[in-house]
């Protein structure tokens, strides 16, 4: 049985499907692991919180990503949440690149193993706990292991399809 075959048909319109689902203004990650000892990673606005005890974080990631066949192998994964700024880095990691993508990015490696981007507003460095699946996508859980924050970060935001960035007024997209 394919991962989508279980559901109940829907008839739902594509492509305001898409629309409403781009209308939830969210921050941007780019999640990394290890691949045969280098860094990979993708970009990824599905990323949530889950609990607080345990401490738990989850990312929807595609069935056709790279990242997430690597995060499966390697068993860890971290979750780099970009700053303003940093749009560069979350279209670079839109890419299929594989590890290319870290080409000229600033990184060092995390308690984990998999890699820390410099620059970012906050990490969450996590091991694999569960994977479920979610239609196309598959759902990572993660047991964060380490977390740390800039003191003063100005997010970056995506929002229907545009990079934006949070200002004293409101949304300012760029
Ligand atoms: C702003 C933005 C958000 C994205 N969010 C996700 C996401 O949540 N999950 C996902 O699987 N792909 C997401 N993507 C697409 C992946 O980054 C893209 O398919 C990438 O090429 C996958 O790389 P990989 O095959 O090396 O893992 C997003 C792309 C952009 C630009």
């Amino acid at each position: 049985m394919s991962q989508t075959s279980r559901y109940v048909p829907s008839v739902v319109d594509q492509a305001e499907y898409r629309n409403a689902l781009g209308s939830f203004a969210t921050g941007v990650t780019v999640v990394t692991t290890k691949a045969a000892g280098a860094p990979v990673g993708t970009t990824v606005s599905a990323f949530s919180a889950l609990s607080l005890t345990p401490p738990l974080v989850l990312v929807a990631l595609a069935l056709k990503s790279e990242t997430l066949a690597h995060i499966k192998r390697a068993g860890f994964f971290s979750v780099n949440i970009l700053s303003a700024g940093q749009d560069d880095i979350a279209t670079c990691f839109s890419k299929a690149n594989g590890s290319a993508k870290f080409e000229g990015i600033s990184h060092r490696d995390g308690q984990n193993g998999a890699p820390l981007i410099d620059g970012v507003a906050a990490a969450i460095e996590c091991d694999l706990e569960d994977s479920l699946a979610g239609g196309d996508h598959e759902i990572l859980v993660g047991l964060v292991r380490a977390a740390s924050v800039d003191p003063n970060p100005v997010p970056l935001v995506y929002y229907r399809s545009a990079f934006a960035e949070l200002t004293v007024g409101g949304l300012e997209v760029r």
